[in-house]
């Protein structure tokens, strides 16, 4: 039984978008290796943005106060999608954000200043998905032959880790430790997180060449 309280409301509460996750056009193009590499270049590079921003903003939290001990230096991302970027050849200081992109990282800037928990909220998101980009990981490394840990390091940041880290941040967020107002932001925050992750795959599709030959088939 799982009896870690913020951790089994996080993935019950949030269930739904999951399955909108797992069901988004972009996300199983990139499932089934069909992203061209332009494609799979444009996603890291707003995932970069996206990341940067958080983790900006993650690492002027109180880091030594519970909860945000369980955010964790090697949990950020920002080098390693740089890294990612740089082996494709793309500069990381020319990435231009999408619109959906640009209004993640303004809502991230706001909630820095107005309520700080919430991007612990948005950080348990794209740190969980993690379990599923390494499957993802696999795929990309045949369609795209890369070695492992270059131009697949965002997607599998941890190798044979992580199941460890993932394992060490649920116990991190304390089970029912938080109040249950304060989970109830978190799991609020998740959810805001998750659809900002399924509009900007929308918008990449959208703008995708892959994607609009794919429509026209
Ligand atoms: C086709 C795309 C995806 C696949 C195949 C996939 C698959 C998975 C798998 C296999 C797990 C592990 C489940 C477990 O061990 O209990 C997982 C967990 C998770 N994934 Fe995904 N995923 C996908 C997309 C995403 C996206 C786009 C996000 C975020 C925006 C995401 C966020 C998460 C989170 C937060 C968890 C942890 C859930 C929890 O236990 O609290 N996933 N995913």
């Amino acid at each position: 039984m799982d009896t870690n309280g913020i951790m089994e409301r996080l993935r019950t509460e949030t269930r739904d978008l999951h399955d909108q996750a797992e069901q988004n056009q972009w996300q199983t193009r990139m499932v089934r290796g069909e992203l061209t590499r332009d494609d799979y270049q444009r996603w890291l590079g707003q995932m970069l943005l996206g990341h940067r921003a958080l983790e900006k903003e993650l690492r002027a939290l109180p880091l030594d106060q519970f909860p945000y001990t369980a955010i964790r230096s090697e949990h950020y991302q920002e080098p390693y999608l740089i890294a990612d970027l740089e082996h494709f050849g793309v500069d990381p200081d020319t990435i231009e954000p999408l619109a959906t992109t640009n209004a993640l990282i303004s809502r991230i800037e706001q909630l820095a200043q107005e309520r700080p928990l919430a991007l612990l909220g948005f950080h348990y998101v794209l740190e969980g998905s993690n379990n599923g980009n390494r499957f993802i990981a696999k795929r990309l490394r045949e369609v795209y032959e890369l070695e492992p840990g270059t131009g697949d390091r965002y997607l599998d940041p941890y190798g044979d880790r992580q199941r460890e880290i993932w394992k060490r941040f649920k116990e991190d967020m304390g089970g029912d430790e938080l109040s249950a107002e304060d989970q109830d932001l978190l799991v609020a925050s998740a959810r805001e997180m998750f659809q900002a992750i399924h509009d900007i795959s929308n918008e990449l599709e959208a703008t995708s060449e892959s994607g609009v030959t794919a429509a026209a088939q």
